[in-house]
């Protein structure tokens, strides 16, 4: 695949000007809700359509309510999309709409000077992507692009590509879902010179498309960027609620290997008086890397081992990779060759690639055969005891082996079809199997590679990173990335992956990270230990303040997850998500600010060397929860670090279920009925505040028969 350049509409065909050979479809669902459909009218399908898979991504159009929102018009081939402001926020090209080459095909658009983009899944860069042109297609970063270009610069593509672009024009936005699990493109840079001294190319567009497949797009349209944020995380399907322990802190590290390393981690942890929920287990802990198998020399009794810890609150969660190990007498291969269940190459034989356990085979995901074989083992190796899976490689890597010949249906559909679905049929299979194995207990996984509807099955996390200061920034808006496509459980490995540490960086990314909704540390096998003990006593001070703070903030974050469960709002939100309270936040704070949920609001210092920051918070009052002052929102200001915690804010107004502080060595130890519920009113508040806190056992599925339990509190202006 060369990633460097898309395709470009100037070598697609239109159709001229009033003629239109094509037959659309367009359907509104209601609720704001629209599907586009294109299809030649010669032909029941577009080339290459025919052996088009069922995309994993169960997409739900329809809503309880339906009517009509915004107004998508498609007439004599072009297409106009209007907010329910009635502001035409799309609207294709004067020079041809929809086009097509051999296999491909293109949509493109008049470009609009106050148009901003955002979402696209996993990107690297800024939040905002106007100038990109971007390529869908997994990839494993490091083995892609090089551990260089992934350290020192943008690499694009990622690991996790999801083909959803918001469009916010002011306070309006439209959410477009190129529902294709090809290698669809986009183009949010309408200029092709090579050098801004070449002459202006007149009629240039933005547009997306595909190498492949439909032409099916969906519009989400809406009154703000968080109407259709919720309506497109509920037409994507959105994240189950996760066990409670799984919002704690994770402590991961490529070696950890078996027994030996989970009891001092349990050890230490305790020690160090830091709440811990999640201890993980890497590639060495299996048996010469062979998926579904432990270690005989350093993991001897993982289900005693297993059992003992879950007591204490640990929970281990392990690796599994998609390459099985190609060895006669494994009998995880065996059983795999019996069922056929591996992807085949086009001469009919098992597909090989070269990945830690040496040659591998991979699972078909496509077929039933594979989904049931893999969910088959995950189901058995999970009984040993453990809590969730981690899947890695599932881009899926197939290490120095090309991936054309790597097959799909027995042999009948090629790569493309499916290379993008890979990690979430991997993550489905994965997350049924689990089920059938503890059919009361919720699953929990967290997956590298991802598309369409990923969030329904798994976390993500925002693969390998480095312990360097730009990957900390970058960590913020690639997240918020990812959370408004539809993936509100990401985190980045805290620390870094690659590379050395230091401690002050160490610091900052917790501080950073502790209200992330995915929290792990995790380092490579070669880069300096990064558990919190293995820093001075000041830092590992720091660092235990900040976790124990997470834990205080549970129920809060917990019932974030809920609502997005509920509504499809994301849980992880850029400022702008607040609408016009937002309007004077400079863009570059959009970049180094988050909230989670509406009302907190987090401004991590992101910079070496330095106590302070700027900070600018939407309108109206904010609490800090550091030095316990109330700051105005709008203009920015300087905030020094204190003592006392880093910045991390709470909308005026608003309820943030609590625990009490340093409350827990983990989850276990927690009761969501017992949270504390304080109201943060500012003195002189004119407004009635009426919030609920709502929760339930946070494990399990009662809470599907018998609901949420909700507390509703009243405070009247004094
Ligand atoms: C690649 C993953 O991204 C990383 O997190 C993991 O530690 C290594 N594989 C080894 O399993």
């Amino acid at each position: 695949m060369d990633f460097s350049k898309i395709p470009h509409p100037v070598n697609f065909k239109f159709p001229p000007q009033g003629t239109f050979p094509f037959t659309t479809e367009l359907k509104d669902f209601g609720n704001g809700i629209w599907r586009l459909r294109i299809r030649h009218d010669s032909e029941e399908t577009l080339p290459g359509e025919s052996n088009l898979p069922p995309d994993e991504a169960v997409l739900t159009p329809y809503f309880p309510s339906e009517n009509t929102i915004g107004n998508v018009r498609f007439e004599a081939g072009r297409l106009r999309v209007f907010s329910p402001q009635g502001t035409c926020l799309l609207e294709s090209a004067k020079e041809g709409f929809f086009g097509t080459a051999q296999n491909s095909w293109v949509m493109r658009f008049t470009p609009e000077q106050k148009n901003e983009f955002y979402g696209l899944g996993a990107k690297t860069g800024s939040l905002e992507k106007t100038g990109m042109r971007t390529q869908m297609w997994n990839v494993d970063a490091w083995g892609s692009h090089g551990v260089f270009a992934c350290r020192d610069g943008n690499p694009d593509p990622f690991y996790a590509n999801i083909p959803f672009l918001l469009l916010k024009r002011g306070h309006e936005a439209l959410g477009i879902l190129v529902h294709n699990p090809r290698a669809v493109f986009f183009s949010l840079n309408p200029d092709m010179r090579l050098h801004p001294s070449q002459e202006k190319v007149e009629g240039s567009s933005f547009y997306w498309g595909s190498t492949q497949g439909p032409a099916e797009i969906f519009l989400i349209t809406g009154q703000d960027v968080a109407s259709v944020l919720r309506r497109y995380g509920r037409l994507v399907g959105t994240t189950p609620r996760p066990p409670l322990w799984s919002l704690g802190y994770h402590q991961c590290r490529w070696g950890y290997s078996g027994t030996k390393d989970l009891e001092r981690l349990d050890f230490e942890m305790t020690k160090a008086g830091i709440p811990c929920d999640g201890l993980w287990l890497d590639i060495d802990s299996m048996d010469c890397y062979k998926v579904f198998t432990t270690n005989p020399k350093t993991f001897k009794n993982p289900e005693t081992t297993m059992a003992k810890l879950l007591k204490k609150g640990r929970h281990v969660v392990t690796i599994l990779d998609p390459g099985v190990r190609d060895e006669k007498g494994y009998s995880v291969r065996q059983s795999g060759v019996a069922q056929n269940a591996f992807c085949k190459n086009s001469n009919g034989d098992l597909y090989r690639g070269f990945v830690w356990p040496g040659a591998t085979l991979f699972p078909d995901f496509s077929t039933d055969k594979g989904k049931n074989w893999w969910k088959d083992q995950v189901c058995a190796f999970s009984k040993k005891g453990f809590s969730g899976f981690w899947l890695d490689m599932n881009d899926p890597s197939t290490g120095s082996v090309t991936q054309e010949e790597m097959l799909f249906n027995h042999g009948k559909a090629s790569h493309e079809t499916y290379h993008n679905q890979y990690a979430t049929g991997m993550a489905k299979a994965t997350r049924k199997g689990l089920l059938e194995s503890r059919p009361d207990t919720r699953p929990f996984l967290l997956s590298r590679s991802g598309s369409t509807g990923i969030g329904q099955y798994a976390a993500l996390w925002l693969g390998d990173n480095f312990s360097h200061w730009r990957h900390l920034k970058a960590s913020i808006p690639m997240a918020l990335g990812l959370s408004m496509s539809g993936v509100p459980f990401v985190g980045a490995d805290v620390g870094g992956f690659g590379d050395d540490v230091t401690e002050e960086l160490l610091v900052r990314w917790v501080e950073a990270a502790c209200l992330f909704p995915f929290f792990r540390i995790h380092s490579a096998k070669d880069a300096k230990e990064q558990e919190p003990w293995q820093f001075s006593k000041k830092a590992l001070a720091r660092i235990r303040e900040c976790i124990q703070f997470r834990y205080r903030m549970l129920p809060y974050l917990y019932e974030t997850f809920m609502e997005h469960e509920r509504t499809g709002a994301p849980v992880m939100r850029p400022l702008f998500y607040l609408g016009k309270a937002a309007a004077t936040i400079a863009p570059s704070h959009f970049e180094d600010e988050f909230l989670i949920g509406d009302n907190l609001l987090v401004a991590p210092i992101l910079e070496p060397k330095t106590q302070s920051r700027e900070v600018q918070l939407p309108k109206g009052d904010w609490f800090c929860l550091a030095d316990e002052k109330w700051y105005a929102g709008g203009k920015a200001f300087d905030w020094k670090l204190k003592p006392s915690g880093f910045p991390v804010f709470v909308r005026n107004g608003s309820l943030v279920p609590q625990f009490k502080k340093n409350c827990a060595t983990s989850t276990a130890d927690l009761d969501l009925s017992r949270a504390q519920l304080p109201l943060y009113i500012k003195p002189g508040f004119k407004k009635t505040v009426v919030q609920e806190y709502r929760y339930d056992e946070g494990e399990g599925f009662a809470y599907k028969t018998k609901g949420d339990t909700v507390i509703t509190l009243v405070a009247k202006p004094a």
